[in-house]
């Protein structure tokens, strides 16, 4: 069994907090084991919990549209969260359920080992860099411990403040020039 495949079935059978007692379905990530490029966004909400797979509501079909903006298809990526399972309500992540999750996003990266990670909204950038603000570094990419982050505001947040769109899909754009000239 392929080591990214170990991973999503530790991660469907995972107790490490509550989360696993509320949940439908954890929800490891779905992509390419070869993906050069990797998004990772905050937690599964309610379709993601029902399904199994992320990024499947109104913000995933978003997504969808900037990954085309990008240049990109969903199958040559890889989409994750930082949690894999649904907070009660779509409440935001606690601190000790980030905790308890970061070590599989950990072996998701050393397995797939992409050329980019795109963040999507605030708790995913703030992983990695906890002081910085998204409307300030978003579409720019930023080089930390040996990683390229491209830090990029949420999908959802495009759909409730209709003026982000203009500035997420120029984002988008940036990210699809990048990996023209560094990537394929
Ligand atoms: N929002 C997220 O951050 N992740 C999903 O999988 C769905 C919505």
């Amino acid at each position: 069994m392929h080591k990214l495949e170990i991973i999503s079935r530790s991660i469907i059978n995972c107790s490490n907090c509550q989360l696993s007692t509320t949940r439908i379905h954890a929800v490891p990530g779905e992509g390419s084991k070869n993906a050069k490029v990797m998004f990772i966004g905050e937690a599964p909400g309610k379709n993601e919990d029902k399904n199994g797979e992320p990024f499947i509501g109104a913000a995933g079909n978003y997504l969808n549209k900037l990954l085309e903006i990008a240049g990109l298809i969903r199958e040559d990526v890889f989409i994750t969260n930082i949690v894999k399972c649904r907070p009660p309500k779509n409440r935001d992540p606690l601190l000790h359920e980030i905790e308890a999750c970061s070590q599989y996003l950990t072996d998701q990266i050393s397995v797939i080992n992409p050329m980019v990670l795109v963040t999507l909204g605030n708790y995913s950038l703030k992983h990695w860099l906890p002081n910085e603000s998204i409307s300030n570094i978003h579409g720019n990419l930023v080089e930390i411990n040996n990683l390229s982050l491209f830090p990029m505001y949420h999908p959802a947040a495009a759909l409730y403040r209709g003026n982000l769109r203009q500035i997420i899909e120029d984002d988008y754009k940036t990210l699809g020039q990048y990996i023209a000239k560094h990537i394929n």
